[in-house]
């Protein structure tokens, strides 16, 4: 049981060392200085179209929400940019040199874009340092990074990330005792020791109380900036608390773009969206 966790934590997190250098090519695209670049990009599902004309362009340091109804295509628009579902066609890159899609799962972990899930899987039985030791950027085995010393640069690092994510007080305790939001804060944690430089975080407050969720808001808001976050969500007070610029999904294609207000009273989003809450 221990061994399959730690294989599944494994390949979750500490990616094999495969070459990055024959992916970074140069951009046949403009990218326009942009984090992230999506274009026209489409998927089919057996004939069903999940993502159609799919455009998205993120900024360094900015933090997006995307919104939309069940089955807009915002978790297949994830797995897209992370490498897990190869698009049918369209243009993805990842800064002006890393092309998406000539990128596997593990290889674009590595470029620097890191992936929260809705589902947190922290190690109930690991002390919350432990957790955050294991889930360093260059460990060697994960024997050593269990074992072995973590080096002042990597503690000080680790100490940053406790801070940002109000587990500080928490650091010695195993991860079995946390409160759901306080996994989901450890799991974002985890993700930041490998200094990815876009978070992209599917449903983060589903389950918290109203207080977690606060606090989740205010960690959001405190990584973008240093980190470009895309953070996809359902719960509307929650996006209104964060929200800078608002991406709306519907059927794989952006219905609307703007802030909170404009995309909320555009009579687009209020038929197909809003207006059915
Ligand atoms: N691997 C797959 N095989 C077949 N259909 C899929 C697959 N992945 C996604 N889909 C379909 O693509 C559409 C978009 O799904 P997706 O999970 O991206 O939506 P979503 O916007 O994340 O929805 P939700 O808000 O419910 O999480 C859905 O109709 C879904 O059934
Ligand atoms: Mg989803």
């Amino acid at each position: 049981m221990y061994k399959e966790s730690i294989v599944n934590f494994k390949n979750k997190y500490l990616s094999p060392k495969l070459p990055l250098r024959k992916h970074h090519t140069e951009a046949p695209v403009d990218s326009h200085g942009m984090i992230l670049y999506v274009e026209g990009v489409n998927k089919s599902f057996d004939g069903f179209k999940a993502i159609n004309d799919l455009n998205l362009y993120i900024e360094e340091g900015e933090l997006r929400c995307i919104i939309g109804p069940n089955g807009a295509g915002k978790s297949t628009m994830m797995d897209i940019i992370t490498g897990k579902t190869r698009p049918d066609s369209g243009t993805a890159w990842f800064g002006q040199t890393c092309n998406l899609l000539e990128m596997d799962e593990p290889v674009i972990a590595k470029a620097g874009i890191g992936r929260k899930f809705q589902k947190p899987t922290v190690f109930e039985n690991l002390t919350v340092d432990e957790n955050l030791e294991l889930a360093m950027k260059a460990p060697k085995t994960v024997l050593t990074t269990l074992f072995g010393k973590i080096n002042s640069e990597q503690s000080d690092m680790r100490d940053h990330v406790l801070e940002l994510t109000n587990l500080k007080d928490l650091r010695h305790r195993p991860g079995r005792v946390l409160s759901h939001g306080q996994k989901q804060w450890l799991e974002i944690a985890m993700l930041l020791m490998q200094k990815p430089k876009l978070l992209l975080v599917d449903e983060p407050v589903t389950g918290m109380t109203r207080q977690e969720m606060e606090k989740t808001g205010e960690l959001l808001v405190s990584l973008s900036g240093s980190h470009s976050v895309i953070v996809v969500e359902h719960d509307m007070d929650f996006v209104r608390q964060i929200a800078r610029k608002v991406t709306v999904l519907h059927q794989g294609h952006v219905l609307s773009e703007g802030t909170m207000d404009q995309v909320q009273s555009d009579p687009k989003v209020i038929e197909v969206y809003l207006g059915a809450e």
